[in-house]
């Protein structure tokens, strides 16, 4: 039997979006389905809008987002109806070669619902990163659901699911990031801000804060910068190196996505230290780097996938430190709005104006 709920649909490529009524079916084998309580609004829901990922349109918008289990497929054993769940995109298989290696964070092998949700008309949607999850409810894989303390809010647990989790990551999983070091992050954007507040639980000493929006550069104080650079105004390589010492940070967290500002990380960074690629660049891009710089300079150039997190692991741990006042995940929300709020939510992202817009539904 399926349920119709309402959703936030991109119907083509650039169009506006469109709150639809939407079927979601009983949760099959392996799913489980999710009355979702919050959902933030990041920019790979605008990526999917404006065609930039893929042509599988309609897609049903929305993957940030915290809910309670309504109902779980037969055979799904560690989930039951009224758990508070943080969904992630990254399902682990425990199969594939990453996970039989013991590197699940990596797996090449995640996994989603098997059924589709359809339009009332029966089209198939294509859920944004496998979740869709501004709709009043969801049907995900039971693995994506991560069960986390019920007393944090849905609109500040949601947030993990995705931007957040994947700055915070950068900082901690990817830059293994440590008590004394000098860290610099170049974009301060939710991601970026998370990675900045990642550093300071890390206890790192030096937190060099970059962005070209002077807004940004005050938020990041809150979180914990110790310095602020705008780009607009300095020689980012320079600011960096003249707040280490003339010698650059142990780690360098790019979290914006293009060639410029990866190449002041990769030349803001101390010798034989770290570069994070957060930032998810796009397919035109292209680095030019001299090669005896790469070697020269030594130390590891990573990319984070989603933090390089692992749900079961760092959801509940990030959960329990907000709520034990250690880590401000309050300050990511900069509003809260409804399912109806989307493209406005989406114009004053492009503008800046946000770390994270959260729909409450
Ligand atoms: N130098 C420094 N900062 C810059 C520059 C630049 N040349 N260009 C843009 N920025 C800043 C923006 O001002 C903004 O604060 O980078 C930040 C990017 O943040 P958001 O646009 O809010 O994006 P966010 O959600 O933080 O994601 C950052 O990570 O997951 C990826 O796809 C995501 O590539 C994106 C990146
Ligand atoms: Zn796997
Ligand atoms: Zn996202």
């Amino acid at each position: 039997m399926s349920q119709k709920v309402r959703g936030v649909v991109a119907p083509g490529k650039g169009a506006p979006v469109r709150l639809e009524t939407i079927l979601v079916g009983d949760p099959g084998p392996g799913e489980a389905l999710v009355r979702v309580q919050a959902c933030g609004v990041c920019h790979t829901d605008l990526h999917y809008r404006q065609g930039g990922i893929n042509d599988e349109f309609p897609f049903l918008l929305g993957h940030e987002a915290a809910g309670v289990v309504e109902a779980v497929g037969p055979d799904v054993r560690d989930l039951e109806p009224g758990d508070f769940v943080i969904l992630n995109w990254r399902a682990v298989c425990g199969r594939c070669r990453a996970c039989r290696r013991g590197r699940p964070w990596y797996c090449f092998d995640t996994h989603n619902a098997a059924q589709k949700m359809t339009l009332a008309d029966g089209t198939p949607l294509s859920p944004a990163l496998g979740i869709g999850a501004f709709a009043e409810k969801t049907l995900v894989a039971a693995g994506q659901c991560t069960k986390v303390d019920p007393t944090a809010s849905a609109a500040v647990a949601g947030l993990l699911g995705c931007g957040v989790m994947a700055g915070f990551g950068a900082a901690l999983n990817t830059g293994n990031v440590s008590r004394g070091d000098s860290v610099a992050v170049i974009g301060c954007g939710g991601v970026g801000n998370a990675a900045v507040a990642g550093a300071r639980l890390a206890g790192a000493a030096k937190i060099i804060a970059v962005d070209i929006d002077d807004r940004k550069l005050t938020w990041a104080r809150g979180l914990g910068a110790t310095h602020t650079i705008n780009a607009r105004r300095h020689d980012v390589v320079e600011a960096v190196r003249e707040a280490t010492g003339g010698f650059g940070a142990d780690v360098v967290i790019e979290a914006v996505g293009r060639p410029e500002t990866y190449e002041q990380a990769f030349y803001s960074r101390d010798l034989a230290g770290t570069v994070v690629l957060v930032g998810v660049p796009t397919p035109d891009m292209r680095l030019d780097l001299p090669l005896l710089d790469v070697f020269g300079r030594g130390g590891a150039l990573k990319s984070s996938w989603y933090g390089d997190c692992l749900p079961e692991r760092d959801f509940p741990m990030l959960i329990d430190l907000y709520l034990q006042g250690r880590l401000d995940l309050d300050a990511f929300v900069s509003e809260t709005i409804t399912l109806d709020g989307i493209e406005e939510a989406f114009a004053r992202m492009e503008r800046g104006e946000v770390l994270r817009s959260v729909v409450l539904l």
